[in-house]
């Protein structure tokens, strides 16, 4: 059956390696019949989470916010899966990406035991380092995240070795994992 899935890319740069992931993964998962809307955050309005748990008051508009999240919650409400799509920053993802999942929490707010909607999720991430212990505390924060949420991982494409922008262009392989872990969603 068709999955709808909703990409979170927390990457700042359009032509970067991280929008090469998603390209592929994008392909890949929209040949296999599944529907994908992606959100690119650098480009949205997206104001850090005020922490005043004032939210969840009206499901088609859960934060006090009023910006660009109002284009995110719709579609993170409808989503089967959530792909965390991300630079690695300081080993985390990246504060765009952080800044938008802090105001998930307004959705959880429309439970009153604040129960998360329960979702699949991948992680697609590019970085420098392209050893495991360069990964280990982002996949610790990434398996923790999921686990406390409730949340089922379907996968992770860890492209390391890749500093400059489109480096990953010449590594076929990770871009071809990250198609195929598209492709493998049905
Ligand atoms: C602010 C900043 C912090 C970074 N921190 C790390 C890091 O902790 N570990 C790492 O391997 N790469 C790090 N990098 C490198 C990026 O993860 C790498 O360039 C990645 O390919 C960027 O993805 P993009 O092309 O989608 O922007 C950092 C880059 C920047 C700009």
């Amino acid at each position: 059956m068709s999955k709808k899935i909703c990409i979170l890319n927390g990457s700042p740069r359009q032509n970067g390696n991280t929008k090469a992931l998603i390209n592929n993964f994008i392909k890949g998962t929209e040949e296999a019949g599944n529907e994908v809307i992606c959100f690119d955050l650098q480009k949205m309005d997206i104001h850090g989470c005020l922490g005043c748990c004032s939210g969840g008051k009206d499901i088609s508009s859960p934060c006090v916010q009023k910006d660009d999240m109002e284009k995110i919650y719709p579609a993170y409400m409808k989503a089967d899966i959530i792909v965390l799509a991300s630079p690695m920053y300081y080993w985390g993802i990246s504060g765009q990406l952080k800044c938008a999942f802090d105001r998930l929490f307004a959705v959880a707010e429309l439970d009153p035991g604040y129960a998360n909607p329960v979702k699949d999720c991948i992680l697609l991430m590019a970085a420098e380092g392209d050893t495991e212990d360069n990964f280990a505390p982002v996949k610790a924060f990434y398996k923790g995240l999921i686990h406390n949420l409730g949340w089922n991982d379907l996968g992770i494409v860890y492209a390391g070795g890749n500093m400059d922008a489109g480096s990953i262009l010449n590594k076929p392989e990770q871009l071809k994992a990250a198609e195929e872990l598209g492709r493998s969603i049905s």
